[in-house]
């Protein structure tokens, strides 16, 4: 561990794993899509491709990534998260670690696409984005895809004001070789504008 405590257990206390996915629950009952994020990342690929769910909460996405036929590994932080996905799909991976510190977790590098999907980079510790960005960008196969999604204002962030601006996120990935290939404002593939309040990014790195 860095040491630093991230944004999202400053806001939770850690202990938000059962609420966060109850709320999720409510959302699909009442007949919202929740699989946007898997939906989009799927549409990137072709099964069966090797997914890092980083910061993968409680595995919401990478559990539908699963259904979809990909092998998906996720990785948190929150041990109360991380205890909703267990339960809910005890058959998966799930590993308990600081996305800071990825290479500590030994996994084999070669991830056709690293995702970190609900304002996970904007809610990591201070100061350690760029290190979670390198790690992330490690993990990689050449060729591989670095997807995230985040808030740009504090309409779309649990947060009362950004933590990070999108020049500082696109800084971080040149830093770690990545390349700016697509960015949307949503999940479901709108355009992005100057302005917008939210940012779905795709970074690549080199195949070479
Ligand atoms: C809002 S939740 C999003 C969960 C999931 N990606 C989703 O979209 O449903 C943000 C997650 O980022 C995780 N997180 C924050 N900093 C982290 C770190 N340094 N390493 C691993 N996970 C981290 C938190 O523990 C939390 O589960």
């Amino acid at each position: 561990m860095t040491g630093q405590r991230d944004r999202w257990a400053d806001l939770t206390g850690g202990q938000a794993g059962e609420e966060y996915a109850q709320r999720f629950a409510r959302l699909a009952e009442s007949g919202h899509d929740i699989h946007g994020e898997a939906a989009f990342c799927a549409a990137l690929l072709k099964p069966a491709a090797r997914i890092l769910d980083a910061g993968c909460g409680t595995g919401r996405i990478a559990i539908r990534l699963t259904e979809l036929g990909h092998y998906c590994t996720g990785v948190d932080v929150d041990p109360s998260m991380l205890a909703v996905a267990r339960r809910d799909a005890p058959t998966q991976e799930w590993l308990l670690g600081d996305l800071a510190r990825l290479d500590a977790l030994g996994l084999n590098p070669g991830f056709d696409l690293a995702l970190a999907a609900g304002n996970v980079i904007p809610l990591l510790a201070p100061g350690t984005e760029p290190a979670v960005v390198r790690q992330l960008a490690a993990a990689l196969r050449p060729g591989g895809l670095l997807v995230t999604g985040m808030g740009l204002d504090a309409a779309h962030l649990p947060l009362s004001e950004p933590s990070v601006t999108l020049a500082e996120f696109d800084h971080w990935c040149t830093q770690s070789g990545l390349t700016l290939r697509q960015r949307y404002a949503t999940w479901s593939g709108d355009p992005y504008d100057e302005g917008c309040g939210y940012a779905v990014s795709v970074h690549s790195r080199p195949t070479t």
